[in-house]
């Protein structure tokens, strides 16, 4: 099995050298393989959100390296970086679409760069929205949906880059139970076409779809249940 992101030793200190100095990560090492799921979990605080974000290449690490797909990232220019990122795809708490934007526009503004033309990125947003059941929500805003679609629509923009991996940071922390459930099943169904996912819970029900559950507990990996 191929190992797709790997942490060596990485140590994360926000605001190094001051009073207000956090080890947010304590020499954390693991891998993710290939086409896995894998899920943290922890009390607030305890450095999920820093670890997806070190993970995802949004963040560089104080001490330790990471790899993604071999590549060892603690060399590369942010440019480099921002390249890595495109192979990843965000799933975030608070949902994080953009309010002036249509449903269509949010889902597939990431791919201007790649010079897509707006009449292929409406196609592909159509593709995405009827296979996660919002088929009639291209044109709506964000504030026209309910939590739960805005979910489905970020995880739309998600796919849309056609990601190896998605990370997904609490991602049912603000739906209601019926949202939450149709949520997971999305994300299972994601994992299940071959997407690698790497997500962040308290949530029993999220937790329940990752093979590898680890437990972080002041920046430290406490244990993994499975
Ligand atoms: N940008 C930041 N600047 C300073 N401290 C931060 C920053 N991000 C997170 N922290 C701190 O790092 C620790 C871990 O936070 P976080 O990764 O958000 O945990 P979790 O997602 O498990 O709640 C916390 O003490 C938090 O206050
Ligand atoms: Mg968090």
């Amino acid at each position: 099995m191929s190992v797709l992101l790997e942490t060596r030793n990485v140590t994360k200190i926000y605001r190094p050298g001051t009073r207000m100095e956090v080890r947010a990560l304590d020499d954390v090492s693991l891998s993710v393989a290939s086409r896995s799921s894998v899920a943290f979990t922890g009390p607030s605080g305890s450095g999920k959100t820093t670890l997806l974000a070190l993970l995802g290449a949004m963040e560089r690490p104080s001490h330790g390296q990471i790899f993604f797909q071999g590549r060892d990232l603690r060399s590369d220019s942010d440019a480099e970086l921002t390249r890595i990122r495109r192979k990843m795809g965000f799933v975030f708490q608070d949902f994080a679409l953009i309010p002036s934007l249509a449903v269509w526009e949010n889902i597939t503004y990431p791919l201007i760069p790649r010079g897509m033309s707006g009449g292929e990125r409406r196609k592909l947003a159509q593709s995405l929205l009827d296979e996660l059941g919002l088929p009639e929500k291209i044109d709506k805003r964000p504030h026209e949906l309910s939590g739960g679609e805005q979910q489905r629509v970020s995880i739309a923009r998600a796919l849309a880059g056609r990601p190896e991996v998605i990370l997904a940071d609490e991602p049912t922390s603000n739906l209601d139970d019926a949202a939450a459930v149709e949520l997971i099943a999305v994300l299972k169904k994601t994992h299940t076409a071959g997407t690698t996912l790497i997500l962040s819970s308290h949530d029993p029900r999220v937790l329940a779809i990752a093979e590898t559950v680890y437990r972080l507990k002041s920046g430290r990996l406490v244990a993994t249940d499975r």
